[in-house]
């Protein structure tokens, strides 16, 4: 194993602790968490519309949520996690599986983009274009994702040196509200990057045992600072209770 692709030492420690979680270390990235599949669930089920749209898979662990957003047509997406070792190790080279199939065309699986043009196969016995070689770079699913590590704090305060700063469309998150502790960062994270009219999605359970947070006091949390109302848009109540919720502003 590469120490350069886990110089955080994550593997070796979440290994020989058998864990799932070592707060302030390792934050669980590298296994998917139920919620993800009831978020993604809910995006099917709603056909939900990424086309054009610049999206955050926060907290994104494997990037199910991103992924899905950029291949149907996200126009950008941007994945955060805490560790390096899982964007290095899993979000990236999942990404890169996920697109490598398609990677020349200009955008969705689903409703045409507006890529294409290459479809003329083999005429008059000439091979048809190297499909790779003639897509601009620009084109590419790859050139249209960035990729970050660190705090929510690193990371906002990172992107906000942009001139100007990202405005996210959709913020998904899944499973990211099981410490109070980092209800600020996160809190503040949707406040500075969220569009006006933009959404969060937050896919979590109801409650974290034996780490304490959960949605009862994430809401009360949100309620506090009075900035985004939420909504609940799926409940699954068999097993432990789990929720996705979709926030956004109170003054559009
Ligand atoms: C339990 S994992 C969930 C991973 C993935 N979203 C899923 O559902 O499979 C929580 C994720 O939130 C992120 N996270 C939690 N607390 C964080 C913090 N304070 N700063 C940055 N990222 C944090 C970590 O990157 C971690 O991957």
């Amino acid at each position: 194993m590469s120490e350069l692709l886990d110089g955080e030492n994550v593997l070796a420690r979440t290994a020989a602790q058998n864990t799932d979680l070592i707060s302030g270390v390792y934050e669980g990235g590298l296994k998917v968490w139920e919620c993800t599949y009831d978020l993604l669930e809910h995006l099917e089920a709603e056909g939900e519309a990424f086309s054009g749209k610049r999206v955050l898979d926060l907290g994104c662990g494997a990037g199910l949520l991103g992924i899905l957003a950029l291949r149907r047509g996200a126009r950008e997406v941007h994945f955060q996690d805490y560790n390096s070792t899982v964007i290095e190790r899993l979000t990236l080279p999942n990404v890169l599986l996920n697109c490598e199939d398609d990677d020349d065309d200009s955008g969705d699986d689903d409703d045409g983009g507006a890529g294409g043009g290459d479809e003329e196969g083999e005429k008059d016995g000439c091979p048809p274009p190297k499909r790779k070689a003639t897509g601009p770079p620009r084109d590419s699913k790859l050139a249209r994702c960035r990729f970050f590590s660190g705090s929510w704090t690193t990371f906002l305060t990172q992107v906000l040196k942009n001139d100007p700063p990202p405005k996210y469309d959709l913020i998904m998150t899944s499973e990211t509200i099981y410490n109070t502790d980092y209800y600020p960062a996160l809190h503040e994270v949707f406040h500075r990057l969220l569009d006006q009219g933009g959404l969060v999605y937050l896919a979590t359970k109801a409650h974290y045992f034996g780490v304490g947070g959960g949605l009862y006091l994430f809401q009360n949390f949100v309620e506090e600072k009075d900035i985004f109302k939420m909504k609940r848009v799926k409940n699954v109540e068999h097993g432990l209770q789990r929720h996705v919720v979709a926030m956004s502003f109170k003054k559009p």
